[in-house]
């Protein structure tokens, strides 16, 4: 097994501000730095999220890197709950899926309204719309390409299967267990990471084509639902035949004003149907790490550790490690002042958003082609 000896970790939690120590401390999370060299060697150059240790987590990765470079299948799992709008948050996990669709990788990508419906007490047509015309959406406009070793569905209208896994799951676990790994669990809740463990688990499966190798890249809230589903995958190795899934770790982006990025708080987060003034209108009101006189900054430096323009233009804006570092050092050399640099980040960012948007009006017309919506 799998748990449980560190604190609880709510994926549901509102408030969560992870300490991202603890995934490696109490719970087996391994540095995903450590095997950047063997990712560049496989793959090629690193997503610029994994160069840069905004992926700074991962379980059995070493194993999807191995299967990879010996032909064998791989393929990725990740979910987005249709819960809010799409921000830049969401923008980070679309980037990896891409990435390793590019890659070669088959790609399984979970539009969770039963969890929505379920856990967030949203209604229904809310979260099939969201799910169609935010998250696909999104997705197809960000260049996510459309084949056949790729699947996009809603966990509410999948094949019957998968919802066989989830009945035979709930066999083989306990409540204790359970409430060891999420804290209090009500019925939605249960049903919600059992739900989550069929998604990651059923790609292996021979009804959906068979044995790969699976990788779940999350944000790091969601690792309590790895270690369910590896658990569960152990318990029915000789009956299913399923593996230990790998997951990818990765740090949230922080809301404008410092604290967290989120639907429920528009005004610090950048959503990617924002008009281009509105979003360049909220960055350059965003927290930096600026000082409190000119004076200062000009004879301390700025601090681009604390600034979330900074991690803008690492996690989205500059794609050119030279350039970001350039950036670095003229902040901290208090050569380059907050006033200036926001302008730079708006300017790039309006530009990122002009053609996104191109992209999205196109995409809306081509959702259907990627997914089949729940009738109800
Ligand atoms: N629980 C995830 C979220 O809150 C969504 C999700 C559902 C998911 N199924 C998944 C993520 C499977 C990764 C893999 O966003």
């Amino acid at each position: 097994m799998e748990q449980q000896h560190g604190p609880v970790i709510d994926p549901w939690g509102t408030a969560v501000r992870l300490e991202y120590e603890k995934l490696f401390q109490y719970f087996g999370v391994k540095p995903f730095a450590e095997l950047l060299p063997r990712v560049r060697e496989a793959f090629g150059e690193p997503l610029h999220l994994m160069r840069r240790g905004v992926i700074f987590g991962h379980r059995d990765f070493d194993k999807i890197i191995e299967a990879y470079k010996s032909g064998e299948r791989v393929a990725l799992v990740t979910g987005f709950m249709p819960s809010g709008r799409f921000h830049f948050g969401h923008k980070m996990v679309a980037d990896q899926i891409i990435y390793y669709q590019r890659l070669g990788f088959e790609v399984f990508v979970v539009i969770a309204d039963a969890e929505a419906y379920a856990v967030r007490k949203l209604p229904r047509e809310k979260v099939i719309e969201t799910g169609l015309y935010e998250y696909v959406a999104n997705l197809i406009a960000l260049g996510l390409e459309k084949n056949k070793h790729t699947h996009i569905y809603f966990q509410t209208n999948y094949e019957t299967p998968y919802y066989r896994l989830i009945q035979m799951f709930s066999r083989r676990v306990t409540m204790a267990e359970m409430e060891a790994i999420y804290g209090k669990l009500e019925p939605a809740k249960v049903m919600a990471a059992l739900t989550q463990a069929a998604d990651i688990l059923h790609p292996q499966l021979e009804h959906f084509g068979g044995f790969r190798h699976v990788v779940v890249p999350v944000g790091a809230d969601q690792d309590p639902h790895l270690r369910l589903a590896r658990d569960i995958a152990d318990r029915f190795e000789h009956e299913l035949g399923l593996q230990r899934p790998a997951s990818t770790y990765h740090r949230f982006q922080t809301g404008l004003d410092g604290n967290k990025m989120s639907s429920s708080r528009p005004d610090y987060t950048i959503f990617l149907t924002d008009p281009p003034e509105v979003a360049a209108k909220k960055l350059m009101r965003a927290l930096t790490g600026g000082r409190a006189t000119v004076e200062e900054q000009r004879r301390l430096g700025g601090e681009p550790e604390k600034c979330t323009i900074y991690e803008f233009y690492v996690y989205h804006l500059i794609m050119d490690d030279k350039q970001l570092m350039k950036i670095y050092e003229d902040c901290r050399g208090g050569r380059l002042l907050c006033g200036e640099d926001k302008r730079y980040a708006a300017e790039l960012l309006t530009k990122f958003l002009e053609e996104h948007q191109r992209r999205l009006e196109k995409a809306k017309d081509k959702v259907l082609d990627y997914v089949e919506p729940p009738s109800f």
